[in-house]
């Protein structure tokens, strides 16, 4: 029978970091990291669950090798002075307006954002709160609705697009009975970091290189986001 070999996580992270710095940009990068959602999301346990050996050093050497890339860590949390009860209760009232008409997708339905939207995705007081988290960084224009409709509904552990490299995610509403469905952050693989936002709250991370999940909602639970997307200043060099 064929022996397993063990990589230690180190050196295969430090490999797997090279390769990041040298794919260059543009297609190579997205596949690369199209090819690492797909890893991530078999070898990263959700809270609760367990892996191998194996899959946790596989694990490891991937959340290493995306620490070349950027921080990986969490930017921003907290509800801003801006977010008033009136701008909150808008954004939730166009979530809400287009709920029925959101596209299904694994775990979620989305729907791009509307007036109020894609008005605070440009808004100048949060870009200037992403000038203070992320300075140079400018907005993309790009809002998008994420809904969590069903017991079940969830996402696991992935990476996003260049399009939300830097991702602010605010929180619109969240129902839940008891056992709510937390934010999980991989900000180092064997501790994952739960996140219970509340109405308002914004969390701000890297999200092409920090490894994210939503965790399965319960019976009667049910989410409404706003995610922005940013882009860093070093995406533009
Ligand atoms: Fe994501």
């Amino acid at each position: 029978m064929a022996e397993t070999h063990l990589v230690p996580a180190k050196s295969l992270g430090e490999a797997l970091g090279t390769l990041l710095q040298t794919v260059g940009s543009g297609a190579d990068l997205d596949n690369l990291r199209a090819l690492l959602c797909q890893a991530v999301s078999q070898l990263a346990p959700l809270p609760g669950e367990t892996r191998t050996k194996q899959q946790n050093a596989a694990f490891q050497a991937i959340v290493a090798g995306l620490k070349r890339f950027s921080s990986g860590r969490l930017l921003w949390r907290g509800r801003p002075s801006f977010m008033s009860a009136d701008l909150l209760r808008d954004l939730r009232v166009e979530a809400e307006s287009l709920s029925g008409r959101a596209t299904r997708a694994a775990g979620h339905h989305f729907h791009p954002g509307s007036i109020q939207a894609n008005a605070f995705s440009v808004s100048e007081q949060l870009t200037k709160l992403m000038e203070e988290v992320s300075p140079g960084s400018l907005p993309t224009g790009v809002a998008s609705f994420v809904y969590y409709f069903a017991a079940g509904d969830g996402i696991p552990p992935h990476l996003d697009t260049n399009m939300f490299s830097l991702n602010v995610l605010l929180m619109l509403e969240h129902c839940y009975v008891q056992h709510p469905s937390h934010l999980v952050l991989y900000e180092d693989a064997a501790e994952p970091r739960r996140l219970l936002l509340k109405p308002g709250e914004i969390v701000i991370f890297d999200g092409s290189a920090l490894v994210h999940a939503r965790e399965k909602l319960k019976e009667g639970e049910r989410i409404s986001i706003l995610t922005v997307g940013f882009s860093p200043k070093a995406a533009r060099l």
